[in-house]
Order: structure tokens, then sequence, then C-alpha cells
């Protein structure tokens, strides 16, 4: 194991993704006791929520802890385009008998802004801190260094690596396009759109820094191809999305089981993406997941550009609160990865031991 990685003490270089929204102190907490990496997604969390999340999974047991926090620019506003956008969807919220919103607000603010939630991060100490959708400032990043924590930014692309690995952060997160979720693209112009393979392929000679990969891993067999390939670990996201410990909400889950099963019976025709989509429609960020009504108005002909992340979530947001039976399945974002149609539900301890067994680790 890379040595950076063993002085973590981990058992097996599996790391379950951090997950705004999806990860919970007893997922982090559960993984990390089977021996594996737990994580935080606290990208959406107050710096309060965040304390709280951090004690009570080092209060479940987790010796080691991956916390993770959003480096997004601060969107530029057009209040033209968000006008515009809340109006393609006004007949979205008047057939629910409800009003649109005035306006849009972004939900959350970056780390580079929240040094409450950085003072937070250093108090706590999880073992490793790690960044999506750019780089936090340079006092920060020196801070988490001082306080002993491994940092670790998530990049899709040579360019974006390699201006991580300039500013110091401790090691890569190889974000393959296979990845649930959003595609943590921050100075590469023009996504290639990279599979985690051809990615690991070229970040692995810029440095000897801890690179993890992911994107698409469901298996051990999985796993064990990407370290094989040169990974120091893995990450996962989607394979841990129904597990019992995961924040999944109720409607989430029942999409994503529908999903896999008309995945296994052929119903949703063979496709590589397996009926997952890459689309800006819902944060304004490209992001995979399932489709919705969001990504089918989006689609329309006459539908305008999103505005830009995270304003669009607040449109997403308030859409999936509406108080109607269907809003949470029709508007929620259901991230999920390429390898879906392969999700298994096993609590996260067996899902890792199960990941081990089969990588031969
Ligand atoms: C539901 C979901 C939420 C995610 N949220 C975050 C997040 O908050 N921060 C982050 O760095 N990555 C996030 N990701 C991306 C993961 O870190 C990782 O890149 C991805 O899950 C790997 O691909 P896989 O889903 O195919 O395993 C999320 C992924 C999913 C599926």
């Amino acid at each position: 194991m890379h040595p950076a990685l063993a002085a973590l003490g981990l058992t097996y270089p599996i790391f379950q993704a951090p997950m705004a929204g999806v990860s919970t102190p007893a997922l982090a907490a559960a993984v990390s006791r089977a021996g594996g990496l737990g994580a935080l997604g606290l990208g959406a969390s107050t710096a309060e929520g965040a304390k709280a999340q951090l004690s009570e999974a080092r209060a479940l047991g987790a010796r080691r802890l991956h916390a993770n926090g959003f480096c997004h620019r601060d969107p530029a506003r057009d209040k033209g385009q968000e006008q515009a956008w809340i109006q393609h969807f006004e007949g979205a919220f008047r057939a629910r008998d409800a009003a649109p919103p005035e306006a849009l607000t972004p939900p959350y603010v970056p780390l580079q802004e929240d040094d409450v939630l950085l003072a937070v991060l250093l108090e706590a100490r999880p073992e490793v801190v790690s960044f999506h959708f750019g780089l936090p400032r340079e006092d920060q990043l020196r801070a988490l260094h001082r306080a002993g924590i491994l940092t670790l930014v998530s990049v899709t692309c040579t360019e974006d690596g390699q201006a991580a690995l300039d500013a110091g952060v401790g090691g890569l997160i190889a974000q393959g396009v296979e990845a649930g979720g959003h595609r943590s693209t921050f100075l590469g112009e023009g996504d290639e759109g990279l599979g985690t393979t051809a990615l690991l392929a070229r970040l692995r000679p810029l440095s000897e820094r801890p690179l993890i990969a992911a994107g698409g891993v469901m298996t051990g067999q999985d796993l064990r191809a990407l370290l094989n390939a040169g990974a120091d670990a893995v990450q996962l996201g989607t394979a841990f999305l129904l597990c019992p410990e995961a924040g999944t909400a109720r409607a989430y889950r029942a999409r994503l089981k529908a999903h896999v099963a008309g995945l296994q019976q052929g119903a949703i025709p063979a496709d590589p993406e397996a009926g997952t989509v890459l689309t800006a429609a819902l944060s304004g960020r490209p992001a995979r997941g399932l489709r919705n009504e969001i990504t089918a108005r989006a689609a329309y002909p006459e539908a305008p550009p999103p505005p830009p992340y995270p304003i669009t979530y607040d449109l997403t947001k308030r859409l999936a609160a509406l108080p109607t039976p269907d809003a949470a399945a029709a508007f929620s974002a259901c991230w999920a990865g390429t390898g879906v149609g392969r999700l298994r539900t096993l609590p996260a301890a067996d899902l890792v031991e199960t990941l081990a067994r089969e990588a031969d680790l």
C-alpha cells in the first residue's frame, strides 16, 4: 500500500465516496470499522451540521475519516437567464398547484468562503480532507497540512491534476466519466470525458503521491483491475447507495431499485451508460444520474441553458420538495454511475468484505 495510505491504518485500499446528502455518519463508520475509509460529504452542510456529523461518525467508531468540501467558483449571476429557467419550469409548479419562485439563490457557499467550516475541519481532524470542483485557498490548504491531514482533490483531466499537484495537494482522485454524481472538472477547458482507466494512465506518471481511482467500480474485480493499472486505492460511490446505512432517500432508493430491475430484465435497452445521463440540468454542472422530469424538460427544443452551479440546484430542490406524492421521484437528483446495473443491496461492512474478497486483497 502507498505509505501515505498505510499511515491511515487502512486494512483495504477501499474508499467510500463522500456523497453530500447520501453519506451518513453510520455509513462512514461502518466502512471504516470494516477496514476501508468511510467518508462524509460536507459540501452542502452548514459548519454546525458538519461538526455534528464528524463527531457522530467518531462516536460510532470511525477511527479513520474522510471529509469532503466543495470548492466551486462563485457563480456569475445573470438574472435574465435565471428568470428564463424559472419560467421554463413554471408549468411543473402550476401542475402541482404551486407558484414558481420569484428568484433563485445558491443553496451553499464554497469552502474558500467558509472559514467556519474550515475551523470545524481543523478541530475535528478527519485523517483525509478532499475537495470537489477545485482547490481551496492556499492558506486553507496549508492549515490542513499543518494539522497533519492528507488532502486530496478529485480531477477529471491532466490539466486539473497538474494544477492540483502544483498547488501542493497530498494526492489525487482520478474521477472517470463513468462516475455517478458531479464531474469535478475545474480548469480543464472542454471535458474530454476520459474513462477511469484512461485517466489513471494519464495521471500516474505525473507524481508518486497517492492516486485514487473513481468511477464505475461495483465489484472487487473492477477494483482489482484499477489497482493493477496503477491506482493506490479505489473510491466507490454508487455501489454504496442501497446500503441500509446510507442516507439515500426513499424515492431515490425506489427509483434505483426499479432501474436496476429494468436493466436486469432487459426492459431498458442495452446502453453503455446503463440508462444514466450526464446532465447540467439539475444543478448547473455536468453530473451523472437517472433521467427525470427535469432532464426531460431541459431537452425541449425551446429550453434555455441552466444557470451556473449551484444556482440551478435551488430550483431542483424546490420542485423536489413540493408536497405532492410524485414530486420527489419526478424531480430529485438520483445520481448514479454507469455501473448502476450491478448495484447490490448489502450492509456496508458486508459490501467492503465482499469487495475485498472478490479483489483478492
Ligand atoms: C449520490 C452521489 C453523491 C456524490 N456526492 C459527492 C460529493 O459530495 N463530493 C464528492 O467529492 N464526490 C461526490 N460524488 C462523486 C464520488 O466522489 C465519486 O466520484 C463517484 O461516486 C465514483 O463513481 P461511482 O459512483 O461510479 O462509484 C457523488 C457520487 C454520488 C453517486
